[in-house]
Formats: C-alpha cells, sequence, structure tokens
C-alpha cells in the first residue's frame, strides 16, 4: 500500500461550521488536519492562530499538522503544543537558527517539519533534513488558498527526493498549494507522498467524497511510479 497521506486544509472550511467540516474530511478517510497559520507579516495574510487549533483538537483525534506561516516561530512553539498540535512545520526563511527551533519542537514533544517558498532552493534544508521528519515543498506562494499550481516546483520534488535517497534520509515530502486530482498525480509521480488540499476539498459540497476521490488518484499515481 503506498505511503499516500491526504491533509485537507481548514484554511478553506467554512468556519461558521468548522467542526462539521472536520468531521466530513475525517468520515472521508484523512490521514492528517493541516492547519495554516498566517500572521501578516511572514505572509500577507492573517489566518488564526493556537485557538483555533486548540477547537480542531477537540472536534478529532487525527494529527494536527501546523504549518506555521508566521515571523519569530521560536516564541509560539509552546502555545500550539498547548494548543495540541502534533507537528510544527516552520519556514526556513522565517527563522536564522533553524537548526536550534527544529530541535526545540522536538524537545516540546512534537514532530517538526521544514518548509520552503518557491523561490528558495534546496539547498537552504539540505543541512536539516536529517533531523525532521517532515519536508513541505510550497507549490504557490504562501498566504492564500485557491492559488494556481506552480508546475515548475515539481523538478524540485524530484531533486528533493533524489537529495533524500542520497543521504539515506527520509522525511514525508508534502506538497502544500494548488493540489487537485491532476496536480496530486504529478506530484505524487515526483516524489511526494503528503498532499494537502484546501479549496479542492472544501469548495466541493461534498467534501469527505472529495477527500476519497484525492487518494484514490494520489495512490494511483503512487502505484503507476512504484
Ligand atoms: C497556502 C497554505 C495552503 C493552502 C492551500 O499559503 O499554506 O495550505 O491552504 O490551499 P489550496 O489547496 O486552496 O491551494
Ligand atoms: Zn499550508
Amino acid at each position: 500500500m503506498p505511503n499516500i497521506r491526504i491533509a485537507p486544509s481548514i484554511l478553506s472550511a467554512d468556519f461558521r461550521r468548522l467542526q462539521q467540516q472536520v468531521e466530513a474530511v475525517v468520515e472521508g478517510g484523512a490521514d492528517w488536519i493541516h492547519c495554516d497559520v498566517m500572521d501578516g507579516h511572514f505572509v500577507p495574510n492573517i489566518s488564526f492562530g493556537p485557538m483555533v487549533v486548540a477547537a480542531v483538537r477537540k472536534v478529532t483525534e487525527l494529527p494536527l499538522d501546523t504549518h506555521l506561516m508566521i515571523s519569530r516561530p521560536e516564541q509560539y512553539v509552546n502555545s500550539f503544543r498547548d494548543a495540541g498540535a502534533d507537528r510544527l512545520i516552520v519556514h526556513a526563511e522565517a527563522t536564522v537558527h533553524l537548526h536550534r527551533l527544529v530541535d526545540q519542537i522536538k524537545q516540546a514533544g512534537m514532530q517538526a517539519g521544514v518548509a520552503i517558498n518557491p523561490a528558495t532552493p534546496l539547498q537552504a534544508i539540505e543541512e536539516i533534513l536529517p533531523d525532521v521528519d517532515l519536508v513541505l515543498i510550497m507549490t504557490v506562494n504562501p498566504g492564500f488558498g485557491g492559488q494556481a499550481f506552480i508546475a515548475n516546483m515539481l523538478d524540485k520534488v524530484r531533486r528533493l527526493k533524489r537529495l533524500c535517497e542520497a543521504r539515506q534520509t527520509f522525511p514525508h515530502i508534502e506538497v502544500d498549494g494548488g493540489i487537485d486530482e491532476t496536480t496530486a498525480v504529478d506530484a505524487v509521480k515526483a516524489g511526494a507522498n503528503v498532499l494537502v488540499a484546501g479549496s479542492s476539498v472544501f469548495s466541493q459540497a461534498d467534501p469527505a467524497r472529495a477527500v476519497r476521490q484525492l487518494r484514490k488518484a494520489a495512490e494511483r499515481a503512487a502505484a503507476v511510479a512504484a
């Protein structure tokens, strides 16, 4: 069975009924819930903070894959841990001391992931690869849901996969931004195994079905790629 993980992003959920929206994707077989935290500083948009993560925590036991698009992430590690995050994904661009921050996250009892923006080269994370549980390749510029997938990022995913193999270290490879049934197939063939999907799931009348369809497409692609 391929190692695909589907992580719906609640950024595109209807916040008037967040609980039902989360329950719907859980019912559809989501593996993780992706929480997009934005501060209006590191990215141009503001979304939500630990309080909403804590609310989602009360709705599901699925791992909360928490993507911090914020400046000075080191100041908020404990707040998100206390809110119930299982993994913190931090941007390499948002901190000077990435290794220290990754350590801090692990010391706080969470898994640590690292994200890079489309224009950031893989070299920025090469030395941290053995220390993280996940690498997130942004396939849009972070800040908003519903943007178009940047196809050039597929080559970056391929190169990351090769780099991991060369270094014999195997973090999850997550893609985030513009993922739907079509781009998911390309991303999985390139080497990604975790698919974040916001608008392609929550813009559907039946988000559970959207999750199932996405998984079907991704697992088919993974079987072909194997
Ligand atoms: C973008 C966020 C994404 C976003 C993806 O800044 O990191 O997780 O929710 O949304 P879609 O799937 O709509 O591109
Ligand atoms: Zn995200």
